[in-house]
């Protein structure tokens, strides 16, 4: 754990879409946000990019830095993964002993181009699945996030839709579930691994209605306060 009170973040695929706008949400909620890359000029760039975009936002007292996707991982508390399903299998192989005993956050959606508004789930039931399987029984995999849209995520607003946090222990899930309340939003125990498959066949769902529609939608649970 790093010498600051709230746990680290690495964020392995960071330069993206998704990483940048969780990097945001969880260093104006105090964590330290390591930013990794395949490029760690990349990463540092990006980096130097949130930091700048926090500042104007008024928001101050972050610690954003950037570095290779396999440093984020050693060093981060916590460790997400946000790259695409491409690239799941092989990053994860990158990480994987550097990740021994760890809470690690997956938000992938396998999508298969150039059909990504179908749904098209892999053999092994899904990315989580997948993640848990190629990481082994000593990491803590969670599945979330895959239906919050990064275009939300990185916008100076709040986030008016749900997360589904699915992995096989309750603790790893808390963990999460409560640095989804830090960023503002509402995560919900949704059960174990094999559950994240009906997150991430969600948001093919969530494509078509954001085609249809013309906007970024999320979830939205009801009978919960
Ligand atoms: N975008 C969204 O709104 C959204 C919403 C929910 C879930 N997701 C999921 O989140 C994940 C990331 O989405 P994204 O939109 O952020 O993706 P992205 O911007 O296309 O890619 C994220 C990062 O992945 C790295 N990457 C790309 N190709 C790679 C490869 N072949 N090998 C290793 N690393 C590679 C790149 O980092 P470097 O080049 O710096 O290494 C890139 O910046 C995906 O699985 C997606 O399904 C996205």
């Amino acid at each position: 754990m790093s010498s600051n009170t709230k746990p680290s973040i690495g964020i392995v695929g960071g330069t993206g879409d998704l990483g940048r706008g969780l990097a945001l949400r969880l260093a104006k909620a105090g964590h330290p946000v390591l930013i990794g890359s395949r490029k760690p000029e990349q990463a540092v760039e990006a980096a130097d990019a949130l930091t700048a975009e926090l500042s104007d936002r008024g928001v101050s007292g972050h610690a954003i830095e950037g570095m290779d996707n396999t440093e984020a991982a050693k060093r981060g508390d916590i460790v997400f993964v946000t790259v695409p399903f491409a690239a799941h299998t092989p990053t994860l192989e990158v990480i994987r002993d550097v990740v021994q005993g760890k809470v690690v956050v997956d938000v992938t959606v396998p999508l298969v181009p150039p059909r990504v508004a179908r749904v098209q789930l892999p053999p092994e039931g899904s990315a989580g699945v997948i993640a848990q399987t190629l990481l082994g029984d000593d990491v803590h995999v969670v599945s979330a996030f895959q239906n919050v849209a990064a275009a939300h995520l990185q916008a100076d607003m709040d986030i008016p839709c749900d997360v589904l946090v699915t992995g096989n222990e309750k603790e790893a899930r808390q963990v999460v579930v409560d640095l989804i309340a830090s960023m503002g939003m509402r995560g919900f125990h949704a059960g174990l691994i094999h559950n994240a498959a009906a997150a991430e066949a969600l948001t093919s769902v969530l494509i078509n209605i954001n085609k249809q529609y013309k906007t970024h939608a999320g979830l939205r649970l009801t009978g919960i306060d």
